[in-house]
């Protein structure tokens, strides 16, 4: 008998989000920002601990206005992990400034401190430090601190894959950052959709970020303008469905780090494949990552069996958007067999014990 199709990712809704929706339909029909909204923003504050919380509509823009609002300008180097999602690099290429890629750590795929000193010039003006599936760097959060203030960079942090992953002191991530950015994409813990979230304890960045998603409005509501602004905003709809979102999510940070150990002690031993650690202390593994020997036959041999993956990430210096030179060992080589197995919240043991049968089965042991 065929067995279910089990996708690499799906979002999951309930009941709660389609009754927060309806309610709120009843009672008011603007949907454009408001209440529901600021609900959504202190829910997100109160959980990273974090002054200030801003909602945009997703987490690439987040970045652009983090860097627009740190006073990134056109020609400034900005830099970024050579494995990362492409929004990283792009969003502050959307205004003229310039991504370097820098390579990542073998065992955490952050960004590696050592190149990233190396890749500094006069032109830098910034890090954006991605915490890959919710890990932090090996030399700590705080050698990274440390570096911006010694050089004088700002550090903003893309978080997008981190809600509900700390730093071993106890701050939530992208907090250590002037700004740290969240995106609530399909396949994100939570999820509103589309939708990305900015962090801040610095209430003149609060300010800007507010004024840079509205126009650059001087106050809510009015048509005076003191700064050049845009249009990000979120919507109350988005709003309804983040606050039941939010409120599961503590339990979807269990469950993501139950899924990462049934795999782990499923997979052990198997020599074709080799999941990246975690430390479940403080990550709540977003998206199940791995190497695995002779991938693409194991990809259809998973399809055969209706089991889902995605190839990780492709370098970026080498996508055709960029094309940028520099030979980076570490994303290379995720480039070749990096693979993200099904990592759902919603997957059950016996999803999980049968997807990793079939891997076993493949390199047969
Ligand atoms: C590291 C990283 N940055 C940025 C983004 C972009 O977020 P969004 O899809 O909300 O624009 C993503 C999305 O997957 C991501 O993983």
């Amino acid at each position: 008998m065929t067995q279910p199709f089990i996708m690499q990712m799906r979002p999951l809704f309930g009941e709660e989000e389609k009754r927060a929706v309806c309610e709120y339909m009843d009672e008011d029909g603007f949907i454009t920002e408001f209440k529901r909204t600021e609900k959504f923003e202190q829910m997100l504050a109160e959980y990273t601990g974090s002054k200030h919380c801003i909602v945009v509509n997703n987490g690439t823009i987040s970045l652009t206005l983090a860097a627009l609002a740190a006073g990134i300008k056109a020609g400034d180097e900005v830099i970024v992990p050579n494995y990362t999602m492409i929004a990283t690099p792009n969003s502050v290429k959307m205004f003229g400034a310039v991504p370097v890629f820098v390579d990542v750590e073998p065992e955490t795929l952050c960004l590696d401190i050592d190149k990233v000193k190396q890749a500094i010039t006069p032109k830098t003006r910034a890090i954006m430090l991605v915490s890959a599936n919710g890990r932090y760097p090996r030399p700590g959060i705080e050698a990274f601190e440390e570096l911006a203030k010694q050089q004088n960079l700002l550090l903003l942090e893309d978080a997008a894959q981190s809600l509900g992953s700390f730093y071993p002191d106890g701050r939530h991530i992208g907090r250590a950052g002037l700004i740290g950015s969240f995106s609530f994409s399909a396949p994100k813990i939570i999820s509103t959709g589309q939708g990305g979230a900015l962090i801040t304890d610095d209430d003149t960045m609060a300010a800007k970020l507010r004024r840079l998603k509205d126009f650059g409005r001087a106050a809510g509501g009015n048509d005076i303008h003191d700064s050049i602004g845009y249009n990000f905003k979120f919507t109350e709809l988005q709003a309804c469905i983040g606050i039941e979102q939010m409120k599961k999510l503590p339990s979807r940070v269990e469950r993501k780090k139950e899924i990462w150990r049934r795999y782990s002690a499923n997979l052990e031993g198997v020599k074709g494949i080799r999941l990246f650690e975690h430390d479940l202390k403080c990550t709540s593994p977003w998206f199940i990552d791995s190497l695995a020997e002779n991938r693409d036959a194991l990809i259809a041999h998973l399809k055969t069996a209706n089991i889902g993956t995605r190839v990780m990430y492709p370098p970026i210096n080498k996508q055709q958007a960029y094309q940028a030179p520099g030979d980076h060992k570490v994303s290379n080589n995720i480039g070749q067999q990096g693979l993200w197995l099904p990592s759902a919240v919603q997957l059950s043991d016996f999803d999980i014990d049968r997807i990793c049968s079939t891997i076993r089965e493949f390199y047969q042991v």
